[in-house]
């Protein structure tokens, strides 16, 4: 089974999990990037069940319009029973590297909001360590030098995204190198740093449930087992 089948696979899942919870009245929080789009195609077969949606992108909420799913201001929202959203690395711990597709701070205030995290990936993603993928930084354009700075003091070597400017107007600066033993405590140190907007590092809010595509099925894991 290829990497697209097990993303289907995965996508269907989810929308599978969350079916029986559907209400008239509820807002569904909405990743971004290949797999969660599959979601949003599997969501619409479901979308008379359900208010609308929340988009952790200008993509998504393309994507979630061109279904006729009608996407909500989270400012308007005041409960959120779901978030799905893919990932680029996952550890056994559901830590979570996104930004991969550039759009980790609304990921991560959605993520934030949502009573259950439900992360969606093929087994590619899962990792014993965080770091193999490059890490991505939302960084506000002036300190763009400053924040790449001080993230070579931390043992990383951040490059610069050529020519992307994230849904916020801000650039993205992707950490290399990095052997992540304590994710929170680097999320942290990152999230300090003056200039940068958030890091994709999502280890104090983690995924709740992980949904793992493998040519065997999918596999589920909470995070509290
Ligand atoms: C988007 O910014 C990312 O956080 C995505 O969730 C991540 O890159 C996963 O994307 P794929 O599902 O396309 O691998």
């Amino acid at each position: 089974m290829d990497q697209n089948a097990m993303k289907q696979q995965v996508a269907e899942r989810a929308a599978e999990y969350i079916e029986a919870y559907l209400e008239p009245d509820m807002i569904v929080g909405v990743g971004t990037g290949s797999t969660a789009n599959l979601f949003i195609d599997c969501l619409a077969a479901h979308k008379h069940r359900f208010d609308g949606a929340l988009a952790s992108s200008e993509e998504t909420r393309r994507r979630l319009e061109e279904h006729k799913i009608p996407v909500y201001d989270l400012n308007t929202v005041a409960k959120l029973p779901f978030y799905i959203d893919g990932a680029d690395e996952v550890n056994p711990y559901l830590h979570l590297i996104k930004g991969g597709g550039g759009a980790l701070t609304r990921e991560k205030i959605i993520a934030s909001v949502a009573d259950t995290f439900i992360c969606i990936v093929d087994e590619s993603k899962c990792v014993d360590l965080l770091g193999h993928f490059p890490l991505p930084i939302e960084v506000i354009p002036m300190a763009r030098s400053s924040v790449a700075r001080a993230l070579v003091e931390l043992g990383g070597r951040p490059v610069y995204r050529e020519g992307f400017v994230t849904d916020n107007g801000n650039i993205i600066l992707d950490v290399h190198d990095l052997e992540i033993l304590e994710p929170r405590l680097l999320e942290s140190k990152i999230n300090d740093l003056v200039g940068v907007v958030t890091c994709g590092l999502f280890a104090h809010r983690g995924a709740d449930v992980l949904l793992v595509a493998t040519p065997d099925g999918v596999q589920e894991v909470d995070a509290s087992s």
